[in-house]
C-alpha cells in the first residue's frame, strides 16, 4: 500500500494514541516540522511523516538518506510527565519498537539495538532514531522521537559509502514491505512500551533493551567529542548513558559517542 493521507488515515483508525497526522510527500526533516509543532503546542500523539526528506537529519546532524518511495522517515511527538533526567525512556521505546516491529515481518536475522541511536542486523544499521527534547525552567515540555527504517532499499539503491554500513529490510527478508504496515505496526508497538514507560519509569524497558543491545558485555571503542575509551559495555544508566569499565579497571560514564566493537583474534 502506498504512503498517501487517506491510506494512512484509514490505518490509523484504530490507533487512538494518534491523535493528528501530517503527511509530507517531500520535507526538509519530519523532526523539523515536529518540533516546530510542538513548540507552537500541538498535543502528544502528533506524527509527521514524509515520503522523502530533503535534509533528513541523524546524530550530530549527519546527513539522513532519505529516497522516495523505499524508506520510512516518521517523526511523534509526546509530552510525557516524566523528569527531564529520564525522557531517554521515550528514545528507549521507539529503540524497542522498532526492532519489535522489524521483527514482525518474520526476518531471517536478528535485529539489536546499538546504543545510542542505532538499530543494525547483520552487522549494518537498519535504522536510526533521533529524539529531541524542549525543556523550559527544567520542566520537559516535549519529546519529538524521530526514526528512519530502510525498508526497500536494494544494494545499490544506497550511495556507494553507505552500501557495506547500511542494510535494509527487503535484503534481509528478499522481498518488498509494505511501509504503511510497518508504520502502523511501529506505532503500534511504541506507544504500548511508551505506556510502560509512563507507569513504571526505565526499569520496565530496560530487561528488553539489555536483551536486544549489541554492546552489552562486549568489548567497546567509543569515540566521543574529545576522547576514545576502549573497555566492556557495561550497562545502561538510568539517563541513558553507557557504562563501560576501562582496561584501567576505572569505570567511565559515557553520554554519547560514536561506537565500535573491538574485535580480539
Ligand atoms: C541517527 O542514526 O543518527 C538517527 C537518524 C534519524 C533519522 C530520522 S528520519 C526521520 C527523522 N527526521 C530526521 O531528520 N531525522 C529522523
Amino acid at each position: 500500500m502506498r504512503l498517501t493521507p487517506a491510506h494512512l488515515q484509514i490505518a490509523f483508525r484504530n490507533l487512538t494514541d494518534v491523535r493528528h497526522f501530517f503527511f509530507y510527500p517531500t520535507v526538509g526533516s519530519t523532526n523539523d516540522k515536529a518540533k516546530d509543532l510542538a513548540q507552537k503546542g500541538a498535543e502528544e500523539g502528533t506524527l509527521v511523516i514524509a515520503d522523502t526528506q530533503t535534509a533528513g537529519r541523524g546524530r550530530l546532524d549527519r546527513h539522513w538518506f532519505s529516497p522516495p518511495g523505499l524508506g520510512i522517515y516518521l517523526s511523534a511527538i509526546v509530552r510525557p510527565k516524566v523528569p527531564a533526567e529520564s525522557a531517554f525512556g521515550v528514545h528507549m521505546a521507539a529503540a524497542i519498537a522498532l526492532a519489535q516491529a522489524a521483527d514482525a515481518q518474520h526476518l531471517q536475522s536478528a535485529v539489536g539495538i546499538k546504543w545510542p541511536n542505532d538499530l543494525v542486523a547483520e552487522g549494518r544499521k537498519l535504522a536510526g532514531i533521533l529524539s529531541e527534547v524542549g525543556i523550559q525552567a527544567g520542566i520537559l515540555e516535549w519529546c519529538v522521537v524521530g526514526v528512519g527504517i530502510n525498508v526497500n532499499h536494494t544494494r545499490t539503491d544506497f550511495p556507494p559509502d553507505l552500501r557495506d554500513r547500511a542494510i535494509s529490510l527487503r535484503e534481509i527478508c528478499n522481498r518488498r514491505l509494505d511501509r504503511l504496515d510497518l508504520v502502523v505496526q511501529f506505532i503500534d508497538t511504541f506507544w504500548l512500551w511508551y505506556d510502560r514507560y509512563l507507569e513504571g519509569g526505565i526499569a520496565v524497558l530496560a530487561p528488553e533493551w539489555r536483551r536486544r543491545s549489541t554492546l552489552l558485555g562486549r568489548t567497546v571503542r567509543v569515540e566521543t567529542a574529545g576522547e576514545t575509551y576502549v573497555g566492556t559495555a557495561l550497562d545502561l544508566e538510568n539517563d541513558g548513558a553507557l557504562r563501560v569499565r576501562l582496561e584501567s579497571g576505572t569505570e567511565e560514564v559515557l553520554h554519547a559517542g560514536d561506537v565500535e566493537l573491538v574485535q580480539y583474534r
